[in-house]
């Protein structure tokens, strides 16, 4: 480890930050939780917490005080407010690792790169000393899957043969905690994946597996799918999402050894992603299905 800096773990009660602040405790790392709300519960024993709001760029720069530096998960779709909270750490602190996306590149200007993009270059306009962790697909976006899998429904999904590398958020959060606590690693941009790309239909099987359930979806079209996203994220995002999931029916999501390369062992399969949330996929007792898979996924 390079040293006892604190570091200030943003995101902390979340699917990755909280294994970030666990692995980073068991590093031994000087390692404060940032908590906006009631979830502070997540985080581990022995753990110090600071109340801070990413919306609030003087309740984060409260929550910096003496730390050097800064892991940066920005949970929102717009980067709305993130220069500010930028610059509060550019003003407290020496470092920061930043949860990026493997759709962001380096030949189109920032403003096209989504708030991954942007959020990047306001960290580039700054005298930090940066890490990005682009990462793929998180894996637990398909949790969004497990309620017409158990309910037998078919899942509704635009491009079924679209590939994508998914990956686990604790191959993340393991990447992160040595980049946190080792040097080395300033300047630098990883492309994290999972270790293969899965169909979307492929990626239903595994879960209807685990659940007990026949795998079954239903193509939407682009359009049906736009009218469902649009609920949720703006005209932009989703058309650039969309856009990106037809490009992965030809052209699967790459797949990196950055993970391994990092940590010194190969990135969980998707498989293994869904037996560690077997709790949340399965809608009732499976445990022989579960069983026969944990035999045979790494
Ligand atoms: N989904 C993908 O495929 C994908 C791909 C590439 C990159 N990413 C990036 O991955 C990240 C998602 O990480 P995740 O799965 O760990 O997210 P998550 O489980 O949704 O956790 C979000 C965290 O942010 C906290 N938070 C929410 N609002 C806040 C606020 N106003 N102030 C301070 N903290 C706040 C939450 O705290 P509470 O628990 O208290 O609400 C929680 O700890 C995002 O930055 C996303 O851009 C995602």
């Amino acid at each position: 480890m390079a040293n006892l800096s604190k570091i200030l773990v943003t995101g902390a009660t979340g699917s990755i930050g909280h294994h970030v602040v666990a692995e980073l405790q068991a590093r031994g790392a000087n390692v404060t939780a940032m908590t906006h709300s009631a979830g502070g519960g997540r985080v581990p024993a022995g753990v110090g917490t600071v109340v801070g709001d990413l919306t609030s760029p003087d309740s984060v720069e409260h929550a910096l005080g003496d730390v050097d530096t800064v892991f940066l998960l920005w949970p929102f779709l717009a980067a709305d407010g993130a220069p500010d909270v930028i610059d509060a750490i550019a003003r407290h602190c020496r470092r920061v690792v930043y949860v990026s996306a493997t759709s962001v590149r380096d030949d189109r200007p920032p403003a096209e790169n989504g708030v991954w993009g942007q959020i990047e270059d306001a960290i580039r306009g700054t005298d930090l000393d940066w890490t990005f962790l682009r990462v793929s697909g998180l894996a637990t976006n398909t949790l969004a899957w497990t309620a017409p899998i158990g309910a037998s429904q078919p899942v509704r999904i635009p491009y079924p043969r679209a590939a994508r590398s998914l990956i686990h958020e604790r191959d993340v959060a393991e990447v992160a905690a040595r980049v946190l606590t080792e040097d080395g690693h300033a300047g630098a941009t990883y492309l994290l994946t999972g270790p293969a790309a899965l169909t979307q239909t492929d990626q239903v099987g595994v879960l209807s597996a685990i659940a007990g359930r026949p795998p079954r979806f239903v193509e939407i079209t682009r359009d049906e799918a736009r009218e469902e996203m649009l609920t949720w994220a703006d005209a932009a995002m989703v058309d650039s999402a969309l856009t990106y999931w037809a490009s992965l029916v030809d052209t699967p999501e790459p797949v990196t050894r950055t993970v391994e390369e990092i940590t010194g062992r190969p990135a969980r399969s998707f498989e293994r992603w869904a037996l560690d949330h077997a709790d949340d996929i399965r809608p009732t007792q499976t445990s022989e299905i579960v069983e026969r898979y944990t035999t045979t996924s790494p």
